[in-house]
């Protein structure tokens, strides 16, 4: 197994591992260390069974089943189908998990570690150039980057993170309406992040607000928390911190949800057919 980065400061291709194997305990270890040191990785040229991406997944932790279980595979509901397909009239899965950048499951008590997704179909320009690419940024080497005030300054503070509004918007711009129930709505109440976390595994530190699920900072006025996040938000998402993904068929790509933050690219559309799966990690609460 080779280790080649794919950025300056994070995100590598492991070469030469098929996840659709049982992998030895050799390369299972260096491919977890990998994923600690450089927060996205990709591996090309896959070719796996829902059971062998579950299977791959299970691995590396506990997989969660998204809120919107009408997009998750009946026969594996830890599947999340992301694509533009509709069959029979209804879509096999969700559009757009996310054109914002956002970090999965931020709006939960305790968020996802990471997310594992695979590229089944990917849409094309007519000139062949893939279409739909990901984007990722890096708030683990965005915190690095702060001055010490600014540091000390977050390291109290705390955000409040929300889940509906942005679906529900989200569906309003692609012209669709959804109505989400009390009952629904009262299962995924509103939570209250760090805005600095610290990594589990490797204690870095990171700017955890992102543009998707964050709705304001605890104790400050609109203007002021909207301000502060505008603010944390743009530095995140500098040029210099991020990494964006060109798909082929067959890559998988596997992110660290507390130490990047990441957006689809929505530049397609039928008949440009995207299809992707991904499956979740879960996370602990966010320290
Ligand atoms: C996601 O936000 O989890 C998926 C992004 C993508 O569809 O590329």
């Amino acid at each position: 197994m080779q280790i080649r980065p794919i950025s300056p400061l994070f995100g590598a291709e492991i070469v030469e591992v098929d996840l659709s194997g049982k992998l030895d305990d050799a390369t299972f270890t260096a491919i977890e260390a990998a994923y600690s040191k450089y927060s996205v990785l990709l591996f090309r040229d896959q070719k796996m069974t829902d059971e062998q991406h579950v299977d791959f997944s299970r691995r590396l932790g506990e997989l969660e089943v998204h809120v919107l279980r009408e997009f998750s595979k009946p026969q594996h509901p830890e599947v999340y189908v992301l694509s533009n397909i509709v069959e029979n009239g209804k879509p096999i899965g969700i559009k757009d998990a996310g054109s914002y950048w956002h970090t999965d499951l931020s709006y939960t008590k305790s968020p996802s570690r990471g997310s594992i997704l695979y590229a089944i179909e990917v849409p094309h320009a007519a000139d062949g150039t893939p279409l739909g690419d990901t984007e990722f940024a890096s708030t683990a080497a965005a915190y690095d980057s702060l001055s010490e005030e600014m540091k000390t300054k977050l390291q109290s503070l705390k955000a409040v993170h929300r889940f509906w509004d942005r679906y529900i918007n989200s569906r309003k711009a692609a012209g669709s309406e959804v109505v989400i129930s009390d009952e629904r709505r009262a299962g995924l109440p509103d939570v209250i992040q760090p805005v600095i976390r610290t990594h589990s595994v490797t204690g870095r530190k990171s700017i955890y607000v992102n543009e998707g699920f964050t709705v304001s900072i605890v104790g400050m006025s609109d203007s002021e928390s909207r301000a502060l996040l505008e603010e944390l938000y743009a530095h995140c998402t500098q040029a210099k911190f991020r990494y964006r993904h060109k798909w082929r068929v067959g890559d998988v790509v596997m992110w660290d949800n507390c130490t990047t933050v990441h957006r689809l690219n929505v530049d397609f559309a039928l008949p440009q057919r995207r299809l992707m799966q991904r499956t979740t990690l879960v996370g602990s609460e966010v320290q």
